[in-house]
């Protein structure tokens, strides 16, 4: 069955993704975004089309959709309560998909996060509601990273909002608390909803490809100022040490893996109120990625240490600095978390079984990489 989705978040990287194969597929998307150029009117709509086109590779069928009128696009601040309840949708929706979030995690965000992840999912979840068909669903789209700091198996369950509860950053916390409030907006409105919960998202498979380079690529970014950093005439390494356990995990998982398996547990229509975590069978080590960066930088030489031999020898200061980088990164490099699945299987049949081998790895490490070493001289910064 054709729909009517409502997309927020479309000029990010899961929104662009999604909404890049839901048209190929002949849905109808009606996107929302936001301008921050007073100067360019309708900077909000190029914005969106440049992310779509360059995502789904295929630029022509975005124009024909937008000429077709299956692909609305409309200004809105999601964090913007008036701007959002001026929004009139041309025709009613079967489905939203609430992608729009801020993924900033430095208490000097705090402020802007809430607004975007707890004031924004206020102002989606009415827009839904006042324009929704009989039968619609609310997709939030959250993260696997809500269980805070004491968390170590996330459940497929909306895990209640607690004051007991410790967060690692404002981001996690506004994510789990968007989760109460979809739940308890659904409900007193009888109104279908499901949660999906990607983990960490990286590059579409084959390409590498992203709209923006966050999450995991903001560590990588941190080596590789630091790797420009520190380069010496005589070409030999700088050896530095990281505070981790290569033993310990990240959860991985390719964009075009998230989408496909989203895809795939919205056509088996899963009851209202499922939460689903989206994540990789295969967790990827410290380990395995750090010795990839070691050999692709070529002036630095990381070593992993642990907090004992970080008390006993205190960081020097280009350790620092790369603590500095990694500030509100290390508890998620530092701390094992584990994700239910069985919601995803039973829903699937099968859930997610590609394991991210070292080579796949290397070629994300390095997509990223090259991507910032040709930004570096193209800007001129570096020095030969
Ligand atoms: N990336 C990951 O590793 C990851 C992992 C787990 C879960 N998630 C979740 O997946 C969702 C999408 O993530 P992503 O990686 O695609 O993020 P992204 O690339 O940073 O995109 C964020 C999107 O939200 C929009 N947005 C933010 N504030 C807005 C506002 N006030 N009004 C309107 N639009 C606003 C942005 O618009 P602008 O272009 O105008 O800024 C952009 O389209 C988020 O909910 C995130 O929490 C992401």
């Amino acid at each position: 069955m054709l729909k009517k989705i409502l997309i927020t978040g479309i000029t990010g990287n899961i929104g662009a993704y999604t909404a890049g194969q839901l048209l190929k597929k002949g849905h109808t998307v009606v996107a929302i975004a936001r301008s921050r150029s007073k100067m360019v009117e309708d900077a909000f709509l190029k914005k969106t089309l440049k992310s779509l086109s360059q995502f789904s590779g295929d630029e022509t069928m975005v124009d024909e959709a937008l000429k077709e009128g299956r692909l609305v696009v409309l200004k809105g601040d999601i964090s913007d309560p008036a701007s959002i309840a001026a929004l009139e949708l041309p025709f009613s929706i079967d489905e939203t998909w609430h992608f729009a979030s801020s993924l900033k995690y430095m208490p000097k965000d705090n402020e802007e996060i809430t607004e975007a992840n707890i004031t924004g999912v206020k102002n989606i979840l009415s827009l839904h509601d006042r324009f929704r068909s009989a039968e619609a669903r609310f997709v939030y789209i959250s993260t696997a990273y809500i269980g805070g700091k004491n968390m170590h198996v996330v459940p497929e369950a909306v895990i209640d909002m607690d004051e007991r509860l410790s967060f690692n950053n404002e981001y996690e916390r506004t994510k789990l608390l968007a989760e109460n409030i979809v739940r308890e907006f659904s409900e007193q409105k009888d109104m279908g909803y499901c949660i999906f919960r990607p983990s960490i998202v990286i590059g579409e498979k084959f390409t590498g490809r992203l709209v923006n380079y966050n999450g995991f690529y903001l560590g990588l970014k941190a080596f590789h100022t630091l790797n420009e950093y520190l380069a010496k005439p005589d070409g030999t390494k700088t050896r530095l040490r990281f505070e981790s356990n290569p033993d310990n995990t990240l959860n991985l998982i390719p964009i075009d893996d998230v989408d496909a398996l989203m895809q795939k547990i919205i056509e088996t229509n899963p009851p209202s109120g499922s939460v689903f975590n989206i994540t990789n069978g295969t967790e990827t080590r410290i380990g395995d990625i750090l010795n990839i960066i070691n050999s692709s930088l070529s002036n630095l030489e990381i070593q992993i240490s642990s907090k004992e031999a970080f008390m006993a020898e205190p960081r020097n200061r280009n350790e620092k600095m790369l603590a500095y980088g990694f500030n509100y990164v290390l508890p998620y490099l530092n701390q094992d978390i584990q994700f239910t699945t069985d919601s995803v299987v039973s829903q699937t049949g099968s859930g997610y079984a590609l394991a991210l081998i070292p080579d796949h790895l290397r070629f994300y490490i390095n997509h990223y990489l090259k991507r910032l070493s040709r930004k570096t001289e193209a800007s001129g910064v570096v020095q030969s």
